[in-house]
């Protein structure tokens, strides 16, 4: 049975030799055989310096590559394919390195935290070009030798070829014949190293997710996947068939549940857009569109005119929040913590076609009056474990222990939401995780009146939200709501709706 993977997006120890332990360099090369110098492949070279940033630096993928691929892209030779390879190379690499950890461990004579991380990263590139891509064995290993002379030296790319070689007895399936239980005697770790993906992680989203194994699988699955592109036309700002035309016939596509969402579905740049550069439109998930519409669509009883969005930043929300309210005449007031993201709201917001006030403000100490909002969004601080798709770092950096991090802060959020809205208003409790512990678990400690700051507790009870997010299948049993990637395509978003009553 294989070991559980190793988290391998923490800072790697570092050894002395990291690869076989012999010299690096011209003298490493055999007696009498004339040095060539290596090669350099500007694709394979890109990919692990990101690698490495995301491992040296905890950089994000999504933030190093795109500055990389323009700098490279300044080189005629730099083609589009070679762009897309580079970003497949790294994208690849980082969701499916659970799996290919385990079958780089079977590969090696010592365990995989003795390897230096650099080292890694090529064996982990290299087995990506094996196992995860069309990419012929024979290209994909002498591509990754080269890389290893040029940034390991000649001694550890011996190494990097003998693993590689290795590697190309078996395809995927069968190396995870090898590494992987059986689904019968350990499923959740069979389905950890089949799908890449931490076991409390697995562990945590099938809890969420209930039901059998086919279920999870495509959970799993459709969290390896990249996620399209979707725009949203912010309603009297811009209109989908705006967007619609703008991306082009061929490749643009009808949101599947938000009357505003545009998708991209061959990709491309949303900021060559010009109702994108002008605010008009944004690039938003539709699971996040879903949720602004919901709180927004939900009744209140009388007046509806003060709006708040008490986690604003960076303002997707907001912004749509901002449209939706501007409709019926309503303000805005969307309040971010952290000064810096408090702006990126502004940004999100200029234009807004009706009123509206940013804020930075601590919303567990609000400086609101309570009572003086008729509709309340929380979308607070979480784990994130809902939008797998769009870091594909991510699930190896998160702890289980985060989610002790965000639990007072999450509560705390949520009271002040519910003191926030007058009686009779709605306030919406969303999350970008499914994960038990920062979704259904506070909804119910905070009505139950749990946890520290539970003194200040106000009545409240929920409602369905499912009728607000109507079209949509699958949302569960209700009355809150969880979207998922293999369901809905969108980002695992959560959301609860509940009512003030005293
Ligand atoms: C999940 S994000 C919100 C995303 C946003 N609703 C959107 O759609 O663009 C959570 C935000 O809450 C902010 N935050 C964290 N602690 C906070 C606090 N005590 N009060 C207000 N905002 C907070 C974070 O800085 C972060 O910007």
């Amino acid at each position: 049975m294989s070991e559980q993977p190793r988290q391998p997006r923490q800072p790697r120890r570092r050894t002395a030799a990291g690869g076989n332990g012999k010299p690096s360099g011209p003298q490493g090369g055999k007696q009498g055989k004339p040095y060539r110098r290596p090669q350099k492949d500007p694709v394979r070279m890109l990919a692990f310096e990101v690698l490495r940033a995301v491992d040296e630096r905890d950089a994000y993928a999504n933030l190093v590559l795109p500055p990389l691929l323009r700098k490279a892209r300044q080189d005629e030779s730099f083609q589009a394919r070679d762009a897309a390879l580079a970003t497949e190379l790294v994208y690849g690499t980082l969701r499916r390195q659970g799996t290919y950890d385990a079958v780089i461990k079977a590969c090696i004579d010592r365990p995989l935290r003795e390897v230096d991380p650099p080292v890694l990263d090529v064996l982990s590139l290299g087995a990506h070009q094996l196992l995860g891509t069309r990419i012929p064995p024979h290209a994909a290993v002498s591509a990754s030798v080269e890389l290893a002379r040029v940034v390991l030296g000649d001694g550890r790319a011996k190494f990097v070829n003998a693993v590689l070689r290795k590697i190309t007895a078996h395809d995927l399936e069968g190396w995870l014949e090898r590494v992987a239980p059986p689904y019968e005697d350990d499923a959740e770790e069979h389905l950890a190293v089949y799908h890449s993906h931490p076991r409390w992680v697995v562990s945590a989203l099938w809890d969420a997710l209930g039901g059998g194994r086919a279920g999870i699988e495509d959970l799993l699955e459709a969290d390896n996947e990249r996620p399209e592109v979707t725009l949203v036309a912010r309603p009297g700002r811009s209109t989908p068939e705006e967007l619609l035309e703008a991306v082009g016939e061929e490749s643009a596509l009808p949101g599947r549940w938000s009357p505003y969402a545009v998708r991209m579905a061959e990709g491309g740049e949303p900021g060559a857009l010009e109702a994108v550069r002008e605010g008009r439109a944004g690039v938003q998930d539709e699971g996040s569109q879903l949720v602004a519409m919901a709180l927004a669509a939900a009744p209140v009883e009388g007046r509806d005119e003060r709006w708040l969005d008490g986690c604003a930043g960076p303002g997707g929300k907001a912004a749509l929040l901002g449209a939706l309210a501007a409709q019926r005449g309503a303000f805005l007031l969307a309040s971010e913590k952290q000064p810096h993201r408090a702006r990126l709201v502004e940004k999100a917001l200029a234009g807004n076609p009706g009123p509206y006030q940013v804020i930075a403000a601590d919303g567990t100490r609000p400086p609101w009056l309570p009572g003086s909002f008729d509709r309340v969004l929380v979308d607070v601080p979480c784990s994130g474990l809902g939008a797998l798709r769009r870091r594909p770092e991510a699930r190896w950096r998160r702890r289980p222990e985060d989610l002790e991090g965000f639990a007072p802060l999450q509560r705390g959020l949520l009271r002040e939401a519910l003191a926030a809205v007058r009686v009779g208003g709605v306030v919406g409790y969303a999350t970008c995780s499914p994960h038990l512990a920062e979704t259904r678990v506070v909804v119910d400690d905070v009505l139950k009146g749990r946890g520290a700051g539970a003194s200040a507790r106000v009545s409240a009870e929920l409602i369905d939200a499912r009728p607000y997010m109507s079209g949509v299948p699958a949302l569960g049993d209700g009355p809150d709501v969880q979207l998922w990637p293999h369901l809905h395509g969108t980002d695992a978003m959560y959301l609860a709706l509940l009512r003030r009553t005293a």
